[in-house]
């Protein structure tokens, strides 16, 4: 039997908010060496091993804005030099940056309101406070809290690179996690100001239905996504963010069954992307 090998991307070192993401990467890369052939690889350093394996799998990078045009040049090589990666690249969210945000909105699907002119502010909901996030962000870098007041200012010193969204009293937020397009788990954060410290979440039919409708319209041919979603003060759900890279997975606050039970259908799911 052919063993595949895999280049597994990650920053072991990344100074994450309130998570380890190379002890994630530990459990995974440990897991994962007992069916294929495996290397670490730094986010940055990709070109030197890509030629030389048969998946390159992007997990715990950090926010690719940190390493953004080495990013760039990687996802060019990728269609150039037909690289097979996991996730797949043809995802139209955060793999992208958060403009999709817009078009989800535009669309009237479920999701925090969101522009990215001022002159588009009658088509959110009138309020008193906005928050402003970069479209490259993540790990909540650059976001900020706005009074209605300040906002042309601020988004003025910004020009057409931020996000404009309404601030939402959310009851908590929950992240609903798939594999392909199969639903694994969902966790959500009880205590609003511990946005790391997760409990496992038991989704409703309604929830589900929610999630789903946010994979069918990213339609990526394979991978791991993560749905982040929180529960508005009226019992909505709003998706906040499709991530659709390298989500952190916080396997590490699974139970064990389903910790493992993940760790199987990922395997399947890399199986299957070494087909192409
Ligand atoms: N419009 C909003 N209203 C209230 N809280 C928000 C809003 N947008 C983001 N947040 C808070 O900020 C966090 C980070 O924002 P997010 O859009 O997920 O960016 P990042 O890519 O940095 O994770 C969210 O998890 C949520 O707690
Ligand atoms: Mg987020």
């Amino acid at each position: 039997m052919i063993i595949h090998t895999i280049l597994f991307v990650t920053d072991l070192y990344y100074p994450a908010k309130g998570r380890n993401y190379y002890e994630e990467d530990l459990f995974l890369t440990s897991k994962l060496r007992e069916t294929f052939h495996l290397v670490i690889c730094h986010p940055e350093d990709i070109e030197a091993f890509e030629d030389h394996t048969d998946l390159i799998v992007f997990r715990n990078a950090g926010p690719v804005a940190n390493f953004k045009v080495k990013y760039e040049a990687f996802r060019k090589r990728v269609i150039a030099k037909h690289l097979n990666t996991y996730n797949s690249l043809d995802g139209k969210a955060d793999m992208n940056g958060k403009e999709y945000l817009i078009q989800l909105t535009d669309a009237q699907l479920p999701v925090i309101p969101t522009i990215d002119t001022i002159d588009h502010l009658d088509e959110l909901p009138h309020g008193h406070m906005y928050i402003i996030k970069p479209k490259d962000g993540a790990d909540s870098v650059g976001l900020k809290f706005v009074e209605k007041d300040k906002l042309v200012e601020e988004v003025k010193a910004h020009s057409k690179d931020t996000l404009i969204q309404p601030l939402i009293h959310f009851e908590y937020e929950v992240s609903f996690y798939f594999i392909d397009k199969q639903f694994q788990y969902a966790l959500y954060a009880p205590d609003k100001d511990k946005r790391w410290e997760l409990k496992e979440y038991t989704p409703t039919d309604k929830d589900l239905h929610f999630a789903k409708r946010f994979i069918e319209w990213n339609n990526i041919h394979w991978g791991i996504q993560r749905i982040d979603a929180c529960r508005n003060e009226q019992g909505e759900l709003l998706l906040v963010e499709l991530e659709d890279l390298n989500p952190y997975l916080s396997l590490l606050e699974l139970s064990e069954e389903k910790r493992n039970n993940f760790v199987e259908v990922m395997k399947d799911s890399l199986q299957k992307a070494l087909k192409g």
